[in-house]
């Protein structure tokens, strides 16, 4: 069978990005990660990729002279390198509608709280000072709103008296580097349905769509 083929949009340090790439090496992931791309020059990220001998390419907003044709630049890259799915992993910039529906479904993010609360930036700042006791992280599909698309995994830690914004934010990260690979995973192995605003996981060995029972159907078996 074929691996799922990922592309990873990113701005940054990329440390999440680093994840998927461990677990893709390390046999937790069964997706290949075919590009790797930054709105941003210079950054961490893309030099992981390098690392990992794995394609990368600057597509700068900047260079646009509207998010439209930003975005159809975005979309040939990852069509150039056969994109599936694509993964927002620290990747600072909003997509429109257009963007989303050409990988209909298949556009997936990382945020740094238990979504629905802290939607946005800073979102783990934002948690510390509402003083929330438990905080954590989000995987989700991505749609038209910000942080608001149905949502696949979380994952929670407990706040400490002692923490800051900035241990509690360390220790989130630590978290989405576990969550990222394992939600990605159960969408490599096609377990994931969308009804309506949940997200379904089928089990183990199953798959969310029996594409053997629909190809029966069809043949009207
Ligand atoms: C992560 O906290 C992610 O949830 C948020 O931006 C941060 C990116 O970190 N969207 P990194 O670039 O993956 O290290």
């Amino acid at each position: 069978m074929t691996k799922l083929r990922i592309g990873v949009l990113v701005s940054g340090t990329g440390s999440n990005l680093q994840a998927l790439i461990d677990a893709s090496r390390g046999g937790r992931l069964d997706a290949d990660i075919a590009v790797v791309i930054s709105n941003k020059a210079g950054v961490r990220a893309l030099e992981r990729a390098r690392e990992a001998d794995i394609p990368s390419v600057v597509v700068s907003h900047k260079e646009f002279k509207s998010r439209e044709r930003f975005e159809v630049a975005l979309i040939k890259a990852l069509r150039d390198h056969d994109v599936r799915c694509v993964v927002l992993a620290g990747f600072m910039r909003l997509l429109t509608g257009y963007f989303l529906d050409a990988f209909s479904g298949r556009v997936i993010n990382i945020h740094p709280s238990l979504l629905p609360a802290f939607p946005g930036v800073d979102a783990q700042r934002q948690a510390f000072e509402h003083g929330v006791k438990i905080a954590g992280c989000t995987v989700h599909f991505v749609d038209r709103g910000t942080d608001t698309g149905p949502i696949i995994a979380q994952r929670a830690l407990q706040v400490r008296d002692d923490d800051t914004a900035e241990t509690l934010r360390a220790r989130i990260l630590e978290l989405e580097h576990q969550l990222l690979p394992e939600a990605l995973q159960l969408l490599a192995e096609d377990r994931l349905r969308v009804e309506g605003r949940r997200v379904l996981i089928a089990d183990e060995g199953r798959r969310a769509v029996d594409h053997a029972a629909l190809d029966k159907a069809e043949r009207g078996a």
